[in-house]
């Protein structure tokens, strides 16, 4: 009889011998939870296209919070909708914006946990758009200055991160010489850098109502968000971005663009994000509300996946429920 030269399941037998040869591990350190804040009073309100995901005000956004403090999860990711869009999106800088106040009341309450804000206009544009429309398309170099200035509104209001999602060229430096000239050295950049033009953005333009609007005539972002089918630029763009003063920079989505942390993660020394989007987060969801998987061993699965790519940071709707997980 001929034996195997080498049993690879020996280290397989048992829970405690997997345990002990893991590679990779996924801690609540690690996670991001995403928050969505509008104007108002006691709102907490489902959003459909996103199960187990809410609008909150700013009043009722300060008890979420001091929950996922409690679970663990050392930072939260805000996202606002206005009252009100206009053609320039000028409510993405109000001082007193439902991000600005939750920004505020958050830190009152939760002082340790690390807001980071989305900085973008799509979601208080008329159009949609992450930029401003100027002949037909979205212009980068007055886009830039209007995020420079959301940025600094909310490091007025006391984020500890920004994060810019709209991906125009130069918002990095914009944004970073903004911060400096105005007194916020220690506020720290997240870039989306690698942040590609995807179908997984759905539900989360539902949430965000940012969809772009058709009578605009352009009624995707690939004029500014990048090519799936890109890899080294997405690479190059990150390097810019590094250089441009961006402390972390991201991927976006993360599942289908496993090869692309991969590379990062060679390439670069600074942190790197992942960020498991609205789509993939309903796709679990819905395979497994339909009893076609396991929803816990899909989650973990997943973030192991994106974590063993290269990830340090992982953005998830699922970041309390893996908290849950983890602690089991
Ligand atoms: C805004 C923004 C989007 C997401 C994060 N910031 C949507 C988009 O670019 O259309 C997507 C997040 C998700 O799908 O979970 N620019």
């Amino acid at each position: 009889m001929a034996f195997p030269n080498n049993r690879m399941r020996r280290l397989r037998t048992t829970d405690s011998m997997r345990r002990l040869v893991r590679e990779t591990t996924v801690a609540v350190d690690n996670l991001v939870y995403p928050l969505f804040v509008r104007k108002g009073n006691r709102l907490k309100e489902p959003i459909e296209s996103m199960a187990d995901c809410f609008h909150f005000s700013p009043d009722t956004i300060v008890k979420e919070a001091e929950e996922v403090a409690k679970l663990g999860i050392p930072a939260i990711l805000l996202f606002g909708l206005p009252d009100k869009k206009d053609k320039t999106g000028s409510e993405a800088w109000s001082e007193d914006g439902a991000v600005q106040s939750a920004i505020r009341q958050i830190k009152k309450a939760v002082p340790q946990l690390v807001i980071i804000t989305d900085v973008c206009l799509c979601a208080y544009t008329s159009t949609g758009h992450c930029g401003l429309i100027k002949d037909g398309t979205v212009d980068n170099d007055s886009t830039i200055e209007l995020l420079a200035k959301v940025a600094l509104s909310h490091a007025q209001a006391g984020a500890d991160m920004v994060a810019p999602s709209d991906m125009m060229d130069g918002r990095v430096k914009a944004i970073r010489d903004c911060l400096e000239k105005n007194g916020f050295p220690d506020v720290a950049i997240m870039s989306y850098a690698a942040k590609f033009a995807s179908a997984f953005y759905g539900p989360f333009r539902d949430a965000a109502e940012s969809a772009p609007d058709a009578s605009t005539g352009l009624t995707d972002r690939k004029t500014y968000q990048m090519d799936p089918a890109n890899a080294r630029q997405a690479l190059s763009k990150m390097a810019l971005d590094i250089e441009e003063g961006a402390d972390i920079v991201m991927v976006k989505p993360a599942l289908p663009y496993l090869d692309i942390i991969y590379r990062a993660r060679q390439r670069f020394d600074c942190p790197i994000a992942a960020y498991n989007v609205s789509g993939e987060y309903m796709m679990i969801h819905a395979s497994a509300s339909a009893g076609h998987i396991d929803k816990d061993a899909a989650i973990m699965e997943s973030l192991t996946s994106i974590k063993r790519a290269g990830a340090d940071i992982i953005i998830t709707y699922f970041a309390k429920e893996a908290s849950r997980i983890l602690k089991k």
